[in-house]
């Protein structure tokens, strides 16, 4: 039986404007899902459209790598909604390659620009908006193996934890204008993105240990469960939560 509290708790995002970087699949369409659901209205973006693009979510094609598309978007998000009151950056990924030093400089320039400075120019341009109305709710998607540091993906791992440390500093400078900054560390997803990559690097260093078998809590993570950590964070159940860096990898990596 439904009742009104819980009813009301599941529109806890009645009235929100949310923009998610990365929605087409995978973990952003999950996250899309989840703050549809909770009432949210939400944008979207990814390079091209898919069927997978969750229904109910407004989709706008951009390529977040460089200014001029963060640029566009935050245009279409401002057109669209007027504003964004909730703002997930979550693409990211990166080709593995043999080892630290056979990474291209085309391909760290690639990593720091998707996996870094897209998010660095998306908030330049949201933030003036929450600081002006005191509010907003940032989460930034990170990735629960940068602790460990692995030479295969270091342009990635160096890039995302350069994202860890921009997300605690961005929290502090935002606090007193109440706007909240966390990130989320995912462990190893059954998504598009995830699985290949994972083909990829399995092709080049056959026996790298890295399966389900390894996580702890005995399963590769799904996409929701990434979502619900999301939800929490940019709700009012974590009013008290900033520059925190959520774990969500059936406790696989070491905490950095
Ligand atoms: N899955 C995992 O095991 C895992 C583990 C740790 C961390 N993560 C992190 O979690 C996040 C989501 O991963 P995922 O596995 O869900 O990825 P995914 O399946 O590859 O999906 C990535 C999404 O981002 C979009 N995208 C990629 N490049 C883009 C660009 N330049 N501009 C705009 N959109 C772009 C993709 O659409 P288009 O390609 O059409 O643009 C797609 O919608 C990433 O930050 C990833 O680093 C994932």
């Amino acid at each position: 039986m439904t009742t009104i509290e819980s009813e009301w708790e599941t529109r806890e995002l009645a009235g929100r404007r949310a923009l998610v970087t990365g929605g087409s699949r995978g973990i952003g369409a999950a996250v899309v899902r989840r703050l549809l659901d909770a009432g949210a209205e939400v944008l979207t973006t990814a390079r091209s459209a898919t069927s997978t693009v969750p229904e109910g979510a407004t989709f706008v094609a951009a390529d977040v790598r460089t200014r001029a598309g963060a640029e566009a978007l935050a245009a279409a998000a401002q057109e669209t909604f007027g504003g964004v009151d909730v703002l997930v950056h979550n693409v990211g990924g990166a080709r593995p390659f043999t080892g630290a030093l056979a990474i291209p400089d085309e391909e760290w320039q690639d990593a720091l620009d998707l996996n870094l400075l897209a998010a660095v120019r998306l908030d330049s341009l949201l933030v003036p908006g929450m600081r002006e109305r005191r509010s907003g709710a940032i989460v930034h998607v990170s990735s629960a193996a940068v602790p460990a540091a692995i030479p295969q993906f270091l342009h990635y791992e160096a890039a995302k934890a350069g994202l860890e440390n921009y997300s605690r500093g961005l929290a502090s400078e935002s606090a007193p204008y109440g706007i909240r900054v966390n990130t989320v560390s995912p462990g190893r997803v059954a998504t598009p993105g995830g699985e290949a990559t994972r083909e990829q690097w399995a092709r080049l260093d056959e026996g790298t240990g890295q399966d389900s078998a390894t996580v702890p809590l005995g399963r590769d993570g799904r996409p929701d469960d990434i979502a619900d950590a999301v939800l929490f964070l940019v709700s009012g159940r974590a009013s008290w939560l900033t520059g925190s860096n959520l774990f969500v990898d059936g406790g696989e990596f070491p905490r950095g």
